[in-house]
C-alpha cells in the first residue's frame, strides 16, 4: 500500500542510514534510534486548494492598509522549505502561487544549489546557519561520534553538541526578537538565547497537515504587534517522500508539486485576508533535488574482496554516498588506492560510477573535509547510482540524493516575495549558505560568523 510505504520514506528515516547493512556490529543502538521513527510517523497526504485569481490592484489596496503593522520590528520573514523540490518541478504542474511569485518577486533563474552531501539534515541546516557542513557539525543524516562509536547522531538527537554554528532562530533570539519554527532541523536544539519556546517551536510530527503549519504560522500575525514572530521557518516533506518511492519523472511527483503549490497558495491568501502579503517576505526553497534510481545502477562493495576486504563494520553510510572509518590498523590510504584500482578495472559491476577519496583529497568545492565527524574514506557517486555492500535483493526504482552538489538534478528551487525583492528579477543560482546573510539583513540584524560572501545581500535585495 501506498500510506505504507511513504512512512517508510519519511526524510528522517530516508537515504543513505537507510541502506546502512545491518551487521552484527552495526551499532544495535542506531538501531533502536530508528524504530521509533519509522513506526511514529505517519504520512497524510494534504490537500488544500486555495487559489484565486491575483490583481496586483487589490494588493496594493490591502497593503495601503497598513504598512507599519510589522515596523515596530521592522520586516516580518517566512521561509517554507519544501524537502526534495528539485528545480524545475514547479514546471510540472499548474503551480498558479509558485508562479505569482516568481513573477512578482526575484528567483533563482537556475535553480538554489545545496551543499555537499546532497542530504536533508546537512542542507537544513547549512540554511539556517550559513555554514558548510563541516563547520555546523551535521555532515549527515545519521553519523557516529568519532570520540564514542557507539554514540550516533540521529535526527531525532536534540543534544546541542552535534549542533554547531548559530542558527537563524538562534540570531533572532538573541536580539531578544521572536523567531518561529516549524519542524525545522535543529529547531528543537536548545542553544544560545534560544529555549524552543512551546509556542512558537513546534515538536516534529510527520503527520500535521500541510495546512494546519501554515495557519498556525498565520495566526501567530493575530498576535499583539510585538509578539509577532520576526521570522518562521516552517518545514515540509513533500514532494521527497514521492520523489524517493516513484522517482523524480513519476506522475505522482506532478500532484504532490500541485499539492505543494496549494499549501504556498493557502498563506499568501491569509496573509492577504490580513493585508500583510506585500509586507511579509516569503521566501519558498528546498534542501535539494532528486534523481533516479534502479537496481541495475547498483556497486556492490563485496566485489571488491579481490583488490580490498571492505568490513561491513567499516561502513559508516553507503548509498548515494559512500563514508568509510576503517579500524585503527588499516591504513586508509592503502584502502582507498585498492578501492580504487578494483573500482577501475573493469570487473566490477559499475565501478567506474564510484570514485573513493581520503577526504582531505576530495576537490576542494566539496567542503568536506574540515572536521573529524566526516570519516577518513568518502566515496563519491555518479548520479543515480547507489552503492550497496552485497546485493541482498533487488532493488526497485525510485529516486535518490547526497550526490554532488553540482549536479542540476540536485538543485532545489528559490523563490523570494516581499518589499526588498524586485519584481520578476532573475538572479543566477547560487549555494544555500547564502541564504543566513540574505535573511538577516532583511531582518536589519547582526549575523554570525558564516560561509556566505558578505556582498551577497547587497546583490540581490533591493535598498
Ligand atoms: C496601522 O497600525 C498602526 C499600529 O497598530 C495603527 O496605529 C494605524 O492606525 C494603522 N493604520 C491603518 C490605516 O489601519
Ligand atoms: C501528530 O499529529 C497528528 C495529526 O495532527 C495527531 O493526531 C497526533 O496526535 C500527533 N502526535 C503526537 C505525538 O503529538
Ligand atoms: C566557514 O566559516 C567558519 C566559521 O566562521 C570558518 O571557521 C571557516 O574558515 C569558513 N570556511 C570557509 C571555506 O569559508
Ligand atoms: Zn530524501
Amino acid at each position: 500500500m501506498a500510506s505504507s510505504l511513504l512512512k517508510k520514506h519519511s526524510p528522517f528515516e530516508d537515504h543513505a542510514t537507510f541502506l546502512l547493512p545491518d551487521p552484527p556490529s552495526s551499532p544495535a543502538t542506531l538501531r533502536n534510534l530508528k524504530f521509533p521513527f519509522l513506526f511514529s510517523f505517519i504520512f497524510i497526504s494534504s490537500l488544500c486548494i486555495t487559489c484565486f485569481t491575483f490583481l496586483d490592484v487589490s494588493t496594493s489596496f490591502f497593503t495601503a492598509t497598513n504598512t507599519s503593522l510589522l515596523s515596530e520590528h521592522g520586516p516580518a520573514v517566512i521561509i517554507l522549505s519544501f524537502d526534495g523540490f528539485r528545480f524545475g518541478y514547479h514546471l510540472k504542474a499548474p503551480t498558479p502561487n509558485i508562479r505569482r511569485l516568481i513573477a512578482s518577486g526575484t528567483s533563482a533563474e537556475e535553480g538554489l544549489i545545496p551543499v555537499f552531501p546532497t542530504l536533508t539534515f546537512p542542507n537544513h541546516y547549512s540554511i539556517a546557519t550559513g555554514l558548510f557542513p563541516p563547520h555546523h557539525g551535521i555532515i549527515n543524516n545519521y553519523f557516529p561520534n568519532p570520540a564514542d562509536p557507539s554514540d550516533w547522531f540521529s535526527p531525532s538527537n536534540h543534544d546541542p553538541k552535534w549542533w554547531l554554528g548559530e542558527p537563524l532562530w538562534q540570531t533572532v533570539a538573541r536580539h531578544g526578537l521572536n523567531a518561529a519554527t516549524y519542524f525545522w532541523a535543529g529547531s528543537e536544539v536548545k542553544k544560545g538565547f534560544w529555549t524552543c519556546p512551546p509556542k512558537f517551536c513546534l515538536k516534529f510530527n510527520y503527520s500535521v497537515p500541510f495546512e494546519e503549519r501554515v495557519d498556525t504560522i498565520l495566526g501567530y500575525f493575530d498576535l499583539p504587534k510585538k509578539e509577532i514572530p520576526l521570522l518562521s521557518m516552517i518545514y515540509f516533506q513533500d514532494p521527497d517522500s514521492e520523489g524517493h518511492m516513484y522517482g523524480p519523472d513519476h506522475p505522482e511527483i506532478t500532484k504532490a508539486v500541485a499539492n505543494v503549490d496549494a499549501v504556498i497558495g493557502r498563506l499568501i491568501s491569509g496573509l492577504e485576508k490580513r493585508g500583510l502579503f506585500e509586507d511579509v517576505t516569503i521566501i519558498l526553497l528546498g534542501d535539494h533535488g532528486m534523481a533516479s534510481t534502479c537496481d541495475e545502477k547498483c556497486v556492490f562493495l563485496d566485489e571488491l574482496a579481490p583488490w580490498v576486504q571492505i568490513e561491513r563494520d567499516w561502513l559508516e553510510c553507503a548509498d548515494s554516498l559512500l563514508a568509510i572509518r576503517p579500524p585503527s590498523g588499516v591504513s586508509s590510504a592503502e584502502v582507498v588506492k585498492k578501492m580504487n584500482e578494483g573500482l577501475n578495472s573493469g570487473k566490477i559491476g559499475n565501478g567506474r560510477s564510484l570514485k573513493v577519496y581520503l577526504k582531505e583529497d576530495l576537490p576542494e568545492r566539496f567542503h568536506y573535509a574540515g572536521s573529524g565527524r566526516i570519516p577518513p574514506i568518502v566515496g563519491v557517486v555518479e548520479e543515480g547510482y547507489m552503492v550497496k555492500y552485497k546485493r541482498e535483493k533487488r532493488y526497485d526504482c525510485g529516486g535518490s540524493h547526497g550526490y554532488d552538489n553540482l549536479l542540476m538534478s540536485m538543485r532545489s528551487f528559490f523563490v523570494a516575495h516581499g518589499p526588498r525583492f524586485e519584481r520578476g528579477k532573475k538572479i543566477p543560482s547560487f549555494l544555500n549558505i547564502e541564504i543566513y546573510n540574505l535573511v538577516t539583513t532583511i531582518l536589519g540584524l547582526k549575523g554570525a560568523p558564516n560561509n556566505g560572501s558578505a556582498s551577497f545581500p547587497d546583490s540581490v535585495l533591493l535598498k
